[in-house]
């Protein structure tokens, strides 16, 4: 099932501590200047793993931890032994940390400076070592990607989480509305271990804020992609009886005309490895 959130009146990427309400209680985030801002996807993403702790158990890994709000929604599972939260940017890690304590999880948190799951220093390696086939879960969130259809980064967790999963064990994936079903449910097949179950978890209608240069550069690589015949995305477009899906290329337009951002629902997707 498909978790609705609704994230009305919740306060996002300020540096001022953001409070979280999920279904295993608040989660409070304290963001220091430097450390990755807690975005309208991350509190999808987040909300939606809290929503689903169900699913997760043993050691679990977060991808990209930020902050740490998806480990600290996960360590909040029962059956969660611990949650390794990797970061290659350490000053994210010192910020997942302290909040991992103030959430009242600090036990269960370990921080692992790494890219991807390639350790950056001894006490990473340490980590990391032995976890072939033991993980029982992945969160993640990653970065959208400039450098191809915006999905080379999802791609590479669950290319590199293969190894270190058991079968059946779930990937909680932040991916949303605008890449379209079709791109979303080939990561499973494009040779990679994974059966697609689906979304678990979105928003409602939400602007894909243009005047944030980094969404700025991916719609604009997006329709560099459509107009080369990679396929289409999905933007929501105009309001009322005219709202409509539209591709990158017709929201881009949209918003030069009308100067409103294209609106999309930021979702998180279950995979399973098989
Ligand atoms: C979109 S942010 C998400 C942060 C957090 N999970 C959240 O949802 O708020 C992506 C995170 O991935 C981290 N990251 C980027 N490249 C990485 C890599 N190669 N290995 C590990 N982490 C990486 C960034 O430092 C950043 O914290």
């Amino acid at each position: 099932m498909t978790e609705r959130i609704d994230l009305d009146g919740t306060r996002v990427a300020g540096r001022m501590p953001v409070a979280i309400d999920t279904l295993a209680g608040r989660i409070v985030l304290d963001v220091p200047s430097g450390c990755q801002p807690v975005t309208p996807a991350s509190i999808v993403a987040i909300r939606g793993v809290a929503a689903h702790l169900g699913r997760l158990s043993g050691i679990g890994i977060d991808w990209g931890a930020g902050t740490g709000g998806l480990a600290i929604a996960a360590a909040l599972g029962r059956a969660v032994e611990r949650v390794i939260a990797v970061d290659v940017e350490a000053a994210n890690l010192v910020a997942t940390a302290a909040n991992a304590a103030s959430n009242g999880v600090g036990a269960k948190v370990v921080t692992v400076h790494a890219d991807g799951f390639t350790p950056l220093d001894a006490a990473a390696a340490d980590v990391l070592a032995g976890l072939d086939g033991r993980v029982g879960f992945v969160v993640a969130n990653p970065p959208g990607c400039v450098d191809d259809d915006g999905l080379g980064w999802r791609r590479h967790v669950l290319a590199e989480a293969a190894a270190l999963l058991r079968r059946g064990a779930p990937v909680l994936l932040q991916i949303s509305r605008q890449y379209g079903r079709a791109r979303i449910t080939e990561l499973a097949g494009s040779g990679l271990p994974y059966r697609y179950d689906g979304c678990v978890a979105e928003s409602g209608w939400e602007p894909f804020d243009l005047a944030r240069s980094e969404l700025a550069e991916l719609v604009h690589r997006y329709a560099a992609v459509e107009r080369s015949g990679g396929g289409s995305y999905v933007f929501r477009v105009g309001t009322g009886a005219e709202a409509r899906d539209a591709p990158a290329v017709a929201a881009i337009e949209a918003y030069e005309a009308t100067g409103a951002s294209p609106l999309t629902r930021w979702q998180l997707h279950l995979f399973r490895r098989t």
